[in-house]
């Protein structure tokens, strides 16, 4: 007789609140994570895209709920936990993926603009894990979105970068101390396609050309590409990993030539 106890690896009726859920690659995970069974609740500050993403939500058999909120104010995000508590009973799986990005160089960032970025993309993080927490029970899990400008040099991007390196130190902080009832994950994208850089990224423009030669895999990705990563770290079949960051990049980090 061969022992072997298996741990379901699914999502099917968990509970997730996707921040930033509601545009690009965060409604692509609400979307996965609806599809593969769990509830969802879809958020960011508008009102519309949150009616938009919670629709779609249902489409696919899912319980929602319809709530904004700006993670650079933590009362807003404790009316997220409660609205999903009221929703769905319970908060299980957290993704933080709003973003800000900063286009200004290493000389010429200033004082507004560097902290526009890091107090949606670092303390963000930060305000919804303290916001979302006290509605997790054992067994939780948080999945933060970082980005590949938190381990290599990319010019212009200095405030995102720093923002992106603290997500990863913090993820790490929080997994450190929320264990062992709640994992703390990253996910690190590469360059992904969605409507705010669609025309960055376009075929045949210098930007998409270098990119592809560069990429082992050939191309950038999809935003349904980054989905799996999340799904993986959120489920069971990740029950021993914590602190961890995932690259999804197609191997751009990772290549020499
Ligand atoms: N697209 C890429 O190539 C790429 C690569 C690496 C990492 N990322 C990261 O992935 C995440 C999602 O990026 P995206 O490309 O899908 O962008 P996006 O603009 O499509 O989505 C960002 C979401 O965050 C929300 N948001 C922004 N500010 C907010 C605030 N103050 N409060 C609440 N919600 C807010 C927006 O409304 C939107 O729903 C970001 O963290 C980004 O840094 C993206």
């Amino acid at each position: 007789m061969v022992e072997y106890e298996h741990t379901p690896i699914g999502v099917d009726g968990r509970r997730v609140v996707v921040v930033g859920g509601t545009s690009g690659i965060g409604q692509a995970i609400a979307l996965g994570f609806a599809a593969e069974g769990a509830d969802v609740v879809a958020t960011s500050r508008s009102e519309a895209a949150v009616e938009e993403t919670a629709t779609a939500i249902e489409e696919r058999g899912a319980d929602t709920a319809r709530v904004t909120c700006d993670v650079t104010d933590r009362a807003t995000l404790d009316g997220v936990r409660e609205a999903a508590v009221d929703a769905m009973g319970g908060v299980d799986v957290v993704v933080a993926s709003q973003g800000a990005i900063s286009r200004q160089s290493v000389a010429d960032v200033d004082e507004d603009e560097w902290d526009r970025v890091t107090d949606v993309a670092l303390d963000g993080v930060r305000r919804v894990t303290q916001a979302m927490v006290p509605a997790m029970a054992d067994g939780g899990a948080i999945v933060n979105v970082s980005s590949l400008a938190a381990r290599l040099s990319m010019a212009n991007l200095p405030a995102y970068s720093a923002a992106k390196g603290g997500v990863e130190a913090f993820t790490r902080a929080s997994a450190k101390e929320l264990a062992p009832e709640i994992r703390v994950n990253a996910v690190a994208p590469g360059f992904v396609i969605t409507p705010q850089n669609a025309d960055t990224y376009a075929v045949g423009t210098e930007k998409r050309t270098r990119i592809d030669e560069r990429t082992p895999l050939g191309r950038v990705a999809d935003r349904e590409e980054i989905v799996g990563a999340a799904i993986f770290l959120a489920s069971g079949a990740a029950s021993y990993v914590t602190g961890e960051v995932l690259t999804v990049d197609g191997g751009f980090a990772d290549s020499a030539f």
